[in-house]
């Protein structure tokens, strides 16, 4: 499939807009400060799925958090801001996730994956 380019400049601070790739849906979130700092100071023996937060966003664009939109559980949709973690909580099984899509509860076994995607520049990304 071909590349999709997101501007961000719409997207408010704490706004998630939903994108298609190749079919997938794929959220694209504006973190406030916040989240940031709550995202990165989770010790990493907190996590089922073990990832820092910095390994989930570009470096110097932690506002930035692009994950696939589908539970690793079975797959339903996650609604964004809700949940103990504020980032998602999933409205089949009760999964939840961070701010940085990290899966706080299962049954989800995996972290919301990050797809592949670069910064043309600072309000522009490409997915793929
Ligand atoms: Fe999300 Fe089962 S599909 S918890």
């Amino acid at each position: 499939g071909a590349p999709l380019e997101v501007d961000l400049t719409p997207i408010q601070e704490g706004q998630i807009v939903n994108v298609f790739w190749r079919g997938k849906l794929i959220f694209v979130r504006n973190r406030s400060e916040k989240e940031i700092k709550e995202s990165e100071a989770v010790k990493l023996s907190e996590l089922i799925d073990p990832q820092p937060d910095s390994a989930r966003v570009k470096e110097g664009h932690a506002k930035w958090l692009v994950v696939y939109g589908n539970c690793t559980h079975l797959g339903c949709v996650p609604i964004g801001h809700q949940g103990q973690y504020e980032g998602w909580s999933c409205p089949c099984h009760g999964s939840l996730y961070d701010t940085s899509g990290r899966v706080r509860r299962g049954p989800a076994p995996t972290n919301l994956p990050v797809p592949p995607y670069a910064f043309l520049n600072d309000t522009k990304i490409r997915i793929g």
